[in-house]
């Protein structure tokens, strides 16, 4: 995905297009540009991060009062200056930069191709410019009637802003499945794809809904459909400030949303527990609740992180609720044409609330007549928004690419969903209320682990340049293990697999030797013994084993090469425990070897694209 950014008001633009690209850098980071107007068109791109492209520009930068700036995470055609945005149209009267992807776009070119058109790179965005001043030459319309034309044409997904130098007064953006928040300041607006780089000039915003348009003068925003019906816009108030967004004294946001953790948990609980009741209280399940009784089979759908905190909800509410769950990883789910009825409830989950393949899952699974509720973190999101109803996890903004936070955030609101559910469905027991009383007492448990943070700098030292990693884990903390070679990968660039212990007999077990390390989750719960046994072949086999062990475990300290201790808790509220030395040892690792935490080769923080 792509971070956009435009503005039009009395301010210079170009250093509020630059703060506002360092600001959405982490949804993309293989090139960057700007594009200034000021009776002509002063466009500057550059392959790399923000850093590379304000060196090209140089010290004196472009000046005027209107303009736009993107930053890429590379879908169609290579990472380089020419394929960077803004595009240029042939006559250089419009340029654009977009979100998302035009999926017709080969027989556009096409089209534009046989009556003369020329195209200087690979990309789906200068077809579309292209087709809107073909457009606008043509017909001899104004500019924001050769987009709406334009966009009539087109299939996929776009968030767009662009500029007409025959127009200057005037910024245009419309979105369809591609986020655009427009921000409304005294005499200026700031649009970009995300509130983060609007918060530090105004709180007040409007997001875009699917299939609008949005023409924005210094002064005045007006909002239409594309069949040009004016809309009366929703204005929000942003609940985002400025510090959220900041490293706060942390060397890598990842560091800080790791240390986080603590108090994202607790906003995550926050005044969703009766304390006296011994109840938990969802202000957003509230008008779904026959439904959720009723329900039949609940099925989580997610990508990445999000999958492996669907996999411990599928644990929590079998365990807690007694009803059938699956876990779907959306791009699969959206292909196969699903079997859903409407007693099916389905979850996504999704840290961004963009992601193009659970935004799809969901949408088929409303088409399916199932009640679909969401597990987000962005407020206002297009799966918030295209969900009947849900839960927020309220972990503050996510920037570090590998996430952390939301991940524990996402398992906590699935806990306490699991609690509410057993409650409608009168499943709870005595033990589920001891469960939540210690669920409340988690924020304080993560805060010891943080603690011991230099024994795990030390364990990342010694094996900082290990190729392969084993993760291994059972029960609830199965996905856990997926999650902390995930993290590893992610970011360190070390091959990493997550396997369920038992499992290591059929096939992993092959790979070890005295090359290979070991992370066992071998805290004291349910399969305690059997996770023995498995260390004990992996130290037979001369595997080194790095063990997350319950407080005050003597048994494995003596098989392990490393242990990492960490309070008791209830089996089913493991998880949010053991990732967290998981997230220290990959984000250390990734450090000793000199790799950009933040921002990992190839990835990008929310996948808009399939
Ligand atoms: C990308 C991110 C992951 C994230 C996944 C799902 O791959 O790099 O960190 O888990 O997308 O994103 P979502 O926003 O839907 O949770």
């Amino acid at each position: 995905m792509c971070g956009i950014v435009g503005y039009i008001g009395y301010r210079e633009a170009y250093p509020i297009l630059i703060g506002g690209l360092r600001r959405l850098e982490y949804r993309g980071y293989d090139s960057a540009g700007v594009a200034v107007l000021n009776g002509h068109l002063q466009v500057y791109k550059k392959k790399g991060k923000v850093a590379d492209l304000e060196q090209h520009v140089g010290p004196q930068p472009p000046e005027g009062f209107i303009g736009i700036g993107h930053t890429r995470w590379a879908t169609h055609g290579e990472p380089n200056d020419i394929n960077a945005h803004p595009h240029l149209s042939a006559s250089g009267k419009f340029v654009l930069i977009h979100n998302g992807i035009i999926e017709n776009y080969a027989a556009l070119k096409q089209e534009l191709s046989s009556k003369g058109y020329t195209f200087a790179s690979d990309t789906d965005t200068e077809v579309l410019v292209q087709l809107i001043e073909y457009l606008y030459e043509h017909h001899q319309v104004p500019a924001e009637e050769a987009v709406r034309m334009a966009l009539d044409k087109v299939v996929g997904a776009y968030g767009i802003v662009l500029l007409c130098k025959d127009e200057p007064g005037q910024l245009i953006a419309a979105r369809k499945s591609s986020p655009i928040v427009i921000g409304i300041g005294q005499g200026e607006y700031i649009v970009a794809s995300d509130a983060t780089p609007i918060v530090q000039y105004t709180k007040d915003v409007v997001y875009l809904n699917d299939g609008e348009i949005a023409i924005l003068t210094a002064h005045s925003h007006t909002i239409k459909t594309l069949g040009n019906v004016i809309q009366t816009p929703e204005l929000q108030r942003l609940d985002l400030e400025l510090e959220a967004l900041e490293k706060g004294g942390y060397p890598h946001f990842m560091l800080k949303e790791i240390f986080e953790q603590p108090r994202s948990i607790a906003e995550s609980m926050r005044g969703r527990i009766d304390p006296e009741k011994e109840e938990v209280w969802l202000g957003g399940l509230v008008d779904v609740r026959e439904q959720l009784r009723a329900a039949k089979r609940f099925i989580f759908v997610a990508c990445g992180t999000s999958w492996h905190a669907g996999l411990v909800g599928e644990y929590l509410f079998e365990s807690y609720a007694r009803i059938p769950v699956e876990v779907e990883y959306a791009s699969e789910f959206r292909y196969r044409d699903p079997i859903i009825t409407p007693e099916d409830v389905v979850i996504a989950i999704s840290q961004s609330g963009e992601t193009a393949d659970t935004l799809a899952a969901v949408e088929i699974a409303r088409e399916k007549g199932a009640l679909v509720l969401g597990v987000v973190n962005a407020v206002g999101s297009s799966i918030a928004r295209a969900t009947h109803a849900g839960v927020y996890i309220h972990a503050g903004p996510e920037i570090g690419v590998a996430s952390t936070k939301a991940f524990t955030s996402q398992v906590t609101v699935l806990t306490l969903m699991a609690h509410y559910l057993a409650d409608l469905k009168g499943t709870a027991t005595p033990g589920l209320r001891h469960s939540l009383r210690e669920l409340q007492q988690i924020p304080e448990k993560v805060k010891s682990i943080l603690d011991t943070n230099d024994k795990i700098v030390e364990i990342a030292h010694t094996f900082k340049d290990a190729s392969n990693f084993l993760y291994l884990g059972r029960g609830f903390n199965f996905p856990v293990a997926l999650e902390g070679a995930l993290k590893l990968k992610e970011i360190s660039y070390i091959h990493a697999e997550g396997y369920p212990a038992a499992e290591m007999k059929h096939g992993p077990i092959a790979l070890i030797d005295e090359h290979m390390p070991v992370v066992f989750l071998a805290t004291k719960d349910k399969s305690y013994e059997k996770i023995i046994s498995n260390i004990d072949q992996v130290v037979s086999r001369k595997g080194s084993v790095i063990a997350v062990v319950s407080e005050g475990d003597t048994l494995i300290r003596e098989l392990a090469d490393w242990v990492i201790e960490i309070p008791h808790t209830d089996d089913s509220l493991l998880p949010l425990l053991t990732c967290i030395p998981l997230q220290l040892l990959a984000y250390h690792i990734a450090l000793m070897r000199g790799c950009n935490v933040d921002q990992p080769r190839n990835l990008a923080k929310s996948v808009t694209v399939e």
